[in-house]
């Protein structure tokens, strides 16, 4: 199969969150099961493409109403790469230092544009498009209706949705930025009287997937607005759990670690990696070390954590290390903790990957209480590299944390995401510690998972089997 994934992120080239690391890998692993497997997304301004050299692949013009744009498609010159990445530089409008910005709809569009310019230039389309998020949502409708994009038609589009939070609505007075379409299917793009990405790609994609099970089934109940949809077009819905890419993710070859273990050595290890932590942050590593990793926002619980943390800090038997960007008032309460407990709490605030590995590696714990949980991809990296889950039972979060209150649980799940919830959690977590025997065990559990990407890659193909001929 000749498959074709278009994102707004894509790791190791731009990432803002798991969106990146889910399109960084699945297609890697679609291509060793034996597929023709791309990404196109867009060139930004940033670290990556400032240090590498590219090829040009294909330059066109799109239009958005009156206004045109020359774009070029360009392809990294990596040898690290294992899969062909295109990237669609529009200068002016797309290869901001950013990833995203107030107008993304625009942005977005404009890139969509240029692949689907791109694709119909080809001999043959690929064999199926494969959408994420609400960013590329608009593709399954162009595809479908739009004079121009006529030709892909009978391709099939999948739409995978990592998180219906966002779904990058625009006002129908910008109607004039899309190609023309029969003005009778204008109603497939609307939700709520604006144009809607996300729901016109809900409504269009020949199927749609979510990022686990747990969350469909959520969608389904509650997803703001979107669940009677979502419930509409259940027959052609599916919930594929992401997996973690084990290459990237193992702590016996991760050069980000000041000291690389595996299963037989994990003890040693972990004692290794959190000293080295400790001594960074200035931090009592005699202690049980909690790690929080996330986008400090309010979908990942961060404001309910910074309360709990302030509560149960004060008695001073753990220590937190706490990393992430987001939200301004967010990133202050968590610089206000580091502040308030030196010696226990320490906070990094920004994005960053070697010091994520290195968490995932000397932590204890991971603490994770979203109050939304698509999928979740630091649960099953933690699980990885020995560290004990804390989560909320919520979405993908409940599909891969099994609760120790269970046979063959290894993590700690509470009900919400509320701050008694979050310090019984804690409590918990430090009792299991003061059990050295029992900790060894459930550490080795975790490093036994096995999430990796090759079950959900058979579930992906599987599903564009069904709407291929
Ligand atoms: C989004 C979701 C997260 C998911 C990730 C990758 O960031 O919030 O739960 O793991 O996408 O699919």
């Amino acid at each position: 199969m000749n498959i074709l994934h278009l994102s707004a992120e894509c790791y190791p080239i731009a990432k803002v969150g798991g969106l990146a690391d889910v399109v960084g890998a699945l297609p890697k692993y679609q291509q060793r099961a034996g597929h023709a497997a791309r990404c196109i997304m867009p060139f930004y301004q940033n670290r990556y493409t400032e240090t590498h050299a590219f090829d040009p692949v294909f330059t066109g013009e799109i239009a958005l109403g009156e206004e045109s744009y020359p774009f070029s498609l360009l392809r990294p010159q990596d040898e690290n790469l294992e899969i062909e990445v295109l990237l669609v530089q529009i200068p002016g409008l797309l290869s901001t230092d950013h990833v995203y910005s107030s107008d993304d709809a625009k942005r977005f569009l404009a890139f969509s544009l240029a692949a689907l310019t791109w694709i119909i230039q080809q001999a043959t389309p690929p064999d199926v498009v494969h959408c994420h998020d609400h960013h590329t949502g608009l593709v399954p409708f162009l595809m479908s209706h739009s004079l121009p994009f006529a030709r892909l038609k009978n391709t099939p589009s999948v739409l995978t949705i990592h998180n219906a939070q966002y779904r990058g609505e625009f006002s129908w007075d910008r109607r004039h930025w899309l190609p023309e379409f029969p003005p009778e299917r204008a109603g497939l793009l609307d939700w709520d009287g604006q144009i809607n990405p996300l729901a016109a790609a809900i409504k269009c994609a020949w199927a749609v997937t979510t990022v686990s099970p747990g969350y469909l089934e959520e969608m389904k109940q509650q997803a703001r607005g979107l669940e009677h949809l979502i419930r509409h077009e259940q027959a052609k819905c599916r919930g594929i759990l992401n997996g973690v890419d084990f290459e990237v993710w193992d702590p016996e070859t991760d050069p980000y670690l000041p000291t690389n273990y595996r299963s037989a050595t994990v003890h040693a290890g972990k004692k290794a990696n959190k000293e080295w932590l400790c001594e960074q942050f200035q931090i009592d590593g005699t202690l049980p070390l909690f790690v929080f990793i996330g986008r400090l926002v309010y979908e990942k619980g961060a404001d309910v954590l910074a309360e709990a943390l302030a509560e149960t800090l004060p008695a001073q038997n753990f220590s937190v290390l706490l990393l992430g960007s987001g939200e301004p008032h967010l990133e202050a309460r968590l610089t206000a903790l580091k502040d308030r407990f030196p010696g226990h709490c320490g906070a990094y605030i920004g994005y960053n990957e070697e010091l994520a590995h290195r968490l995932y590696a000397g932590g204890d714990f991971l603490l994770m209480p979203s109050r939304v949980e698509p999928c979740g991809l630091n649960q099953m990296y933690a699980l990885r590299y020995g560290t004990l889950p804390i989560v909320r039972s919520v979405g993908g979060l409940k599909d891969t944390v099994v609760s120790i209150a269970e046979a063959g649980g290894f993590g700690i799940r509470h009900a919400e995401c509320s701050v008694s919830d979050i310090a019984t959690a804690i409590a918990q977590a430090r009792s299991l510690w003061s059990d050295p025997r029992r900790m060894k065990k459930l550490v080795r559990r975790t490093m036994a998972r096995d999430n990796s990407w090759e079950h959900s890659t058979k579930q992906y193909l599987q599903l564009y089997s069904s709407y291929i001929p």
